[in-house]
């Protein structure tokens, strides 16, 4: 029976366009991850969209004078095209500010509150003097509580990843304008957290096979022991509380953010006739949900989602939260801020999306955080993907259809190199397989690329543009199985390279579906037609690394 996978993808904020950072670590993986399962034959709904509530978009809207909301449609465009340029197949790519997310954001608000998980409590909550308004959490910054990072905000620290309220920072200053803020009583709804402290911590104690970075995070802040936490917030911008006399008051960014897999799940089902769709991966209890995020998005998807899903009963916890280190660029972070970043939309100006896909999956920042180089991008590209790749892709495709009139040759007997090559294939689709399975990407690209090698490795031993001019059935039989391993290269590096997979396949079969026919090698049958091949992949020049460089200094 097939698997129902929910593929959860963090949502970006609006603030600005999309850089190599945002997308290597919680995009990529995630396709790669939808892709495989769907090629396999589960059933797979990958959603997210824009987080269009967020302070940052507030913030970048106030700097512009205009509303939050040009802004946020504004960069939710330029996000959406970018993410469809990469090749990056979302069954929905939404926003929360639909009227279906605003709809299943009070909804669970609601229930919250019936269920008894609210209360409403007066709080101090910072507010600036200079500017007479509340600062919402971002808008703060100060000493972390629990590890003395000097620039935690008012949500969390990013040193030590603990959510935090405000209140709990040292030395807390308002990030407009430096000043520092008073505190002032405000009424406010909290969610009871320590409702579900037992229930999260059997959950995150049976999780053994979620990677060390996100369960100890999480046991580290179940330790603590859960508090309540404000759920609204004294801002214009975002999800109005549905209840009577809180007008003035919005839903916390990331309790309906968080929400918005749910209400993407809807909304996709509903768009293809099929309300009912998105129960298979939420009320379903055979359904799987795999959360791909950056590493400061874990406790949101491991405390705040969990709690509010059990809050309201009857919906799937998340299988696992997969979340990723960072990607940094000469040492430091990419940043929007500072400009330290390369450009998804610029970079496509330039270069193909597939050779990006491959570099950002072998070095994604699985356990600790990867630098991008412009020279390990263009190592990558010419050394793996031209010249063992595409090269091996190239020389079997050429020398079949020009000797065997465009058509697969028919094998003879084969020897021990042929058996070892064809069982290479199966020993590539079981290993990559496996890797992805258990989110390890970097370890499935590298298997994927074994069986490239191991096809150079053949063909290059057993050189059959020699041969074919004096044995042309041993020729022809090196051929079927250089075409075999093609065909496997096709499966495997389908959800890394999904443009390059389909040209392969078009090269090699008549039909155009790359998903037809599931995880396997499709067979090669002699007497097929056979496309004349053009270059899968196109060497780049030494010179790009330093005017890549150059490009970045001058900013
Ligand atoms: N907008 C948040 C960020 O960029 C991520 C939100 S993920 C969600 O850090 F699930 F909460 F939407
Ligand atoms: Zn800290």
């Amino acid at each position: 029976m097939s698997r129902k996978i929910l593929v959860a993808v963090a949502w970006p904020y609006v603030n600005g366009e999309p850089h190599l950072g945002h997308i290597a670590g919680m995009v990529v993986p995630a396709d790669i991850f939808a892709r495989y399962h769907r090629i396999v034959g589960n059933e797979v709904a990958m959603v997210s969209g824009s987080d269009m509530h967020g302070t940052p978009t507030a913030l970048k809207a106030a700097e512009e004078g205009v509303s939050p909301e040009v802004v946020a449609t504004r960069y939710h465009e330029i996000w959406s095209k970018a993410l469809s340029d990469m090749s990056f197949a979302y069954d929905l790519y939404t926003h929360t500010h639909t009227d279906r997310h605003i709809e299943v954001a009070q909804e669970l608000f609601t229930a919250l509150l019936e269920n008894g998980h609210l209360a409403e409590a007066t709080q101090s909550m910072p507010y600036s003097t200079t500017e007479e308004r509340f600062l919402s959490d971002r808008f703060v910054e100060g000493t972390c509580p629990h590890c003395a990072h000097d620039s935690a905000r008012g949500d969390q620290c990013d040193n030590c990843g603990r959510t935090l309220d405000p209140i709990d920072l040292i030395d807390i200053r308002s990030k407009q304008d430096g000043s520092t803020p008073v505190f002032k009583d405000t009424t406010h709804y909290m969610l009871k957290l320590g409702d579900f402290q037992e229930q999260l911590e059997e959950w995150v104690n049976g999780k053994t096979e979620w990677r060390a970075n996100v369960r100890n995070q999480t046991l580290g802040m179940l330790r603590e022991g859960l508090h309540d936490r404000a759920i609204t917030r004294d801002i214009e911008w975002g999800v109005p509380v549905p209840i009577e006399g809180w007008e003035s008051k919005r839903i916390y960014v990331w309790f309906e953010a968080v929400l918005g897999y749910l209400s993407a799940a809807r909304a996709w089902g509903e768009q293809q006739g099929k309300p009912d769709e998105w129960k298979k991966f939420w009320t379903d209890p055979e359904g799987e949900s795999y959360y791909f995020q950056g590493k400061d998005n874990v406790s949101f998807h491991t405390i705040m989602l969990p709690s509010i899903l059990l809050g309201k009963g009857g919906l799937n916890l998340p299988t696992d939260v997969v979340a990723n280190e960072y990607l940094t660029f000469g040492g430091a972070d990419f940043s929007k801020s500072t400009g330290n970043a390369v450009w998804v939309s610029d970079f496509l100006t330039r270069y193909e999306a597939d050779p990006l896909r491959y570099y950002l999956s072998s070095i994604m920042p699985e356990t600790s955080d990867s630098e991008f180089t412009w020279t390990g991008f263009h190592a990558a590209n010419n050394n793996e993907l031209v010249a063992t790749f595409g090269n091996f892709v190239h020389r079997v495709l050429t020398i079949t259809t020009r000797n065997f009139d465009n058509s697969v040759p028919t094998p003879g007997e084969l020897d021990d190199a042929d058996n070892a090559a064809l069982e290479a294939c199966n020993v590539a689709l079981k290993e990559v397989a496996e890797a992805i399975e258990n989110r390890r990407f970097r370890d499935a690209l590298q298997a994927a690329m074994r069986l490239a090698r191991h096809g150079n490795q053949y063909v290059d031993a057993k050189e059959p543009w020699k041969v074919v001019k004096v044995d042309k059935e041993s020729a022809a039989t090196t051929l079927w199985v250089g075409l075999n391993i093609i065909s496997t290269l096709r499966t495997v590096f389908y959800p890394f390279l999904p443009t390059s997979a389909d040209r392969i396949h078009s090269m090699l079969f008549s039909d155009s579906d790359t998903l037809a026919d599931g995880w396997d090698r499709r067979d090669i049958v002699p007497g097929a037609p056979v496309q004349k091949p053009s270059p899968l992949f196109r060497k780049l020049d030494d010179s790009i690394i330093e005017e890549e460089n150059a490009r970045l200094t001058g900013k």
